[in-house]
């Protein structure tokens, strides 16, 4: 990709889950735009080696925290505004997923698969929503996936949780409307990372997958990270409520 600029120099963005993975590319793009960048996880290790290896002295920091835990959230809001002063955006990224069919799931996997998803979604969405809301501007975008609109056995749990992601982004865009918030999201089909290493390391699935993709490849974690930063950027400031499919083609077959 060329030189192309979302002209975010020294705007504030919180990234959950920026230590591996998707919202690590985003936050190497964000970084790149020299924007300012707070990210979270919950092993500090994990969030040590990304601020090491990122090197991007004061524009970086991490925070320690589980989504799905509200103290967690304040805790890393508070630690954004105390060190930056301000929020201009919101990346809701985290996402997991324990393969297991509905029936056959306990009631705390399905708990566990709907807090990181979707309950840590509307936490940090809440929280930033609020602070936003005071500066009457902001951007928050959730990274769905294709798997909240198309069902899939084994992975319902993760689906639903999706599709409630899908929604909160049509209602929270609604509400912030008047504040000159936008709230969108980004829907990727398989992206290669550690989450779903177990699919496209498997050389038979992996090529199973791939037939389905017009485009002819799963997406690499930048395929995400640029639609993303897209949505965070004054080129989409008349977008709202909207989720964009980064599926290759395979949902317009
Ligand atoms: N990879 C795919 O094929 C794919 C496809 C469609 C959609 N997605 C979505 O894309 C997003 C990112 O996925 P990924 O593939 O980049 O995942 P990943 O490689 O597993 O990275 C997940 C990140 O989230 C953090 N995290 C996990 N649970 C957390 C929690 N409860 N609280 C705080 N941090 C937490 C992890 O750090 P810690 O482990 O230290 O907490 C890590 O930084 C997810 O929402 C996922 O559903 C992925």
């Amino acid at each position: 990709m060329g030189e192309l600029s979302y002209n975010l120099r020294d705007k504030v963005f919180v990234v959950t889950g920026g230590s591996r993975g998707i919202g690590l590319e985003i936050t190497k793009l964000l970084l790149k735009e020299k924007a300012k960048v707070v990210i979270c996880g919950r092993k500090q290790d994990g969030l040590d080696a990304a601020v090491s290896n990122l090197d991007a002295g004061d524009s970086i920091f991490a925070v320690s925290a589980h989504i799905a835990k509200a103290d967690d959230v304040d805790n890393l809001f508070d630690k954004t505004m105390e060190k930056y002063g301000k929020l201009d955006g919101l990346i809701n990224n985290v996402g997991m997923n324990i393969v297991t069919s509905l029936i056959d799931a306990e009631p705390s996997l399905w708990q566990k698969i709907i807090d990181s998803n979707l309950t840590g979604t509307f936490l940090c969405s809440r929280k930033a929503g609020q602070i936003m809301r005071e500066q009457k501007s902001g951007k928050i975008v959730s990274i769905s996936s294709i798997a909240g609109r198309r069902s899939a056995p084994a992975m319902g749990i993760y689906g639903v949780a999706k599709a409630g992601v899908e929604m909160m982004t049509k209602v929270l865009a609604q509400e912030l409307a008047p504040f000159n918030i936008q709230v969108n999201a980004v829907a990727p089909s398989m992206v290669k990372t550690k989450f779903s290493e177990p699919f496209w390391s498997n050389k038979d699935i992996h090529e199973q997958i791939v037939k389905a993709i017009p485009l002819g490849r799963i997406a690499d974690p930048i395929d995400v990270a640029h639609p993303t930063l897209f949505l965070c950027s004054e080129a989409s400031d008349f977008i709202t409520g909207q989720t964009i499919l980064v599926d290759g083609g395979s949902s317009a077959v």
